[in-house]
Formats: C-alpha cells, sequence, structure tokens
C-alpha cells in the first residue's frame, strides 16, 4: 500500500476575513467616546493591509459597517460614515501605489450620494491593483447578500442552485475565504459572509481591533497551518492521494 502523506493544506491562506471587533471597549477602557475608537480602528486596519501584502495573502475583507449597526446612536454612525469619507481620502493614493484593489461590498442605496461617489471614485482608482484585494464590508450583512442573490435569480428566472446562488453574491469575484478571524473575544459570526463560511477556519482573539498588529495576524496564521481542510471528506481520504487509493 502507498504510504500516506500529509494534507495539501496550504500553509499560507488565499483569503483573510476579518470581523474587527473591540473598538468600542478600547475607547471606554481610556476614557474616550467610541468613535476614537474606531479611528484607531482605522489605523489597526492599514497596518493590518499592509501586513497581510507582504505575507502574500492575495484577498483581505474586513467588516467595517454591518446592517445592523444603523441601530448604534446616531453620532456613532454618523462618525463612521465620516471616518470612511476621510479614510479614503487619506489612504487610497497608498493603496493605489501598493497595488491593492478595494472593492465595498454591501447596500449602498441607502447610503447617502456624496459617500456613494466616493466609494466609486476609490474602485476606479484602485481598478488595476494586482497584490490584493480589499473587500470593505460596509452596510452589509450576510443575510442581505443571500437575500439579494436570490431576489436577482427570481427576478431573470434562473433556476435557483448553489452555483447560480453562489454566482450572485456580492463576494461572487474572490474564493470563499479560508480564514476569518474576529477580534474582542466573542466567539460568534454576528451576520458576516454566511453563506461564503461554510468552510472557513475560525480564529477568535480577546486582541481589541485597534490593538491588532502583526504578532497577533501571525499567531492566526500560525493557527491556519495546524487546520487540516476537509471539506466533508474524512482525514484518511485528505491525507490520502487519490492514486494510492
Ligand atoms: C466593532 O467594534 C467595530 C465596528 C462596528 C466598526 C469597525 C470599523 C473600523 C475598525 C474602522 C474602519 C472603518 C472604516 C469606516 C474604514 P465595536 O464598536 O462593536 O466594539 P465593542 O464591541 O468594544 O463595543
Amino acid at each position: 500500500m502507498a504510504k500516506a502523506t500529509r494534507a495539501p493544506t496550504p500553509v499560507e491562506p488565499v483569503h483573510v476575513a476579518i470581523v474587527m471587533d473591540g473598538n468600542g471597549r478600547w475607547a471606554k477602557r481610556r476614557f474616550l467616546p467610541r468613535v476614537a475608537g474606531h479611528r484607531q480602528g482605522v489605523d489597526a486596519l492599514r497596518r493590518c493591509i499592509h501586513a497581510c501584502a507582504e505575507r502574500g495573502i492575495g484577498v483581505l475583507s474586513v467588516f467595517a459597517f454591518s446592517s445592523e449597526n444603523w441601530r448604534r446612536p446616531r453620532d456613532e454612525v454618523s462618525g463612521l460614515m465620516d471616518l470612511l469619507a476621510k479614510a479614503l481620502a487619506r489612504e487610497v493614493p497608498d493603496l493605489q501605489r501598493n497595488g491593492v484593489r478595494l472593492r465595498f461590498v454591501g447596500e449602498r442605496a441607502n447610503l447617502a450620494e456624496s459617500l456613494r461617489v466616493r466609494l466609486l471614485q476609490a474602485e476606479q482608482t484602485t481598478e488595476a491593483g494586482q497584490r490584493m484585494t480589499l473587500n470593505v464590508c460596509f452596510n452589509y450583512g450576510g443575510r442581505w447578500d443571500i437575500a439579494q442573490a436570490a431576489a436577482k435569480l427570481a427576478a431573470t428566472g434562473v433556476a435557483v442552485t448553489e452555483d447560480a446562488l453562489g454566482r450572485a453574491m456580492a463576494l461572487a469575484h474572490v474564493p470563499d475565504p479560508d480564514l476569518l478571524i474576529r477580534t474582542g473575544g466573542e466567539q460568534r459570526i454576528s451576520n458576516f459572509m454566511l453563506w461564503q463560511c461554510a468552510y472557513t477556519e475560525l480564529f477568535f482573539t480577546p486582541c481589541l481591533w485597534p490593538d491588532f498588529d502583526e504578532a497577533t495576524l501571525d499567531e492566526a496564521l500560525a493557527f491556519y497551518a495546524t487546520r487540516e481542510r476537509r471539506f466533508g471528506k474524512t482525514s484518511e481520504q485528505v491525507e490520502t492521494p487519490v492514486s494510492a487509493r
């Protein structure tokens, strides 16, 4: 019998998704307004984008504003909108220089017209970027994505199959995430990429998002490297190459 070889699990994930949680608590511990935590969160995001690009990660997706975040206090919601507009003005030239293609994923219809224009401009400015795709999930929810994909199929009369739904998703331009990181200590998905996370490896850390650094990213990547990805198969099937079965 041929000797079994180790599963060909890639050491580096192609697509990393992040729920950036803990900004509010980071601010509260310092007696600062919540929006100060989000501001630090933008700095952490900038560091994370560079660190992921340096490690050869092809796709990074971050949850910046959920469909449910509208329920937050009005000044926090407007603070997040403002932060996104300012971050774009400041960061887009750097992203373009570094070959990062920016995509916004989420419902745009109920965003301010001025913000919608900025999102589109940022996407157009960075569209030639080939080093990494950065999906900023903004006014996004996993249920929203599934519902809008189903509505597209219904409107065009296309039969509902897993393939057709997958192709109609707002995240159809990237492969499913290999690794999902959630900071802030909670261990839940919170309506992020419900469809796409079917076989994603999950890494939870108590680190608050503004404190997220290269060491925590490397901890998550080291965790990922220990995982055996079976996609519904048995361990033996994954470990034994097809030719030896
Ligand atoms: C969750 O932390 C975080 C958010 C709802 C916003 C995430 C946004 C950023 C990291 C900034 C980047 C955003 C833009 C607009 C580019 P939380 O507020 O729920 O923290 P808590 O659980 O400690 O209260």
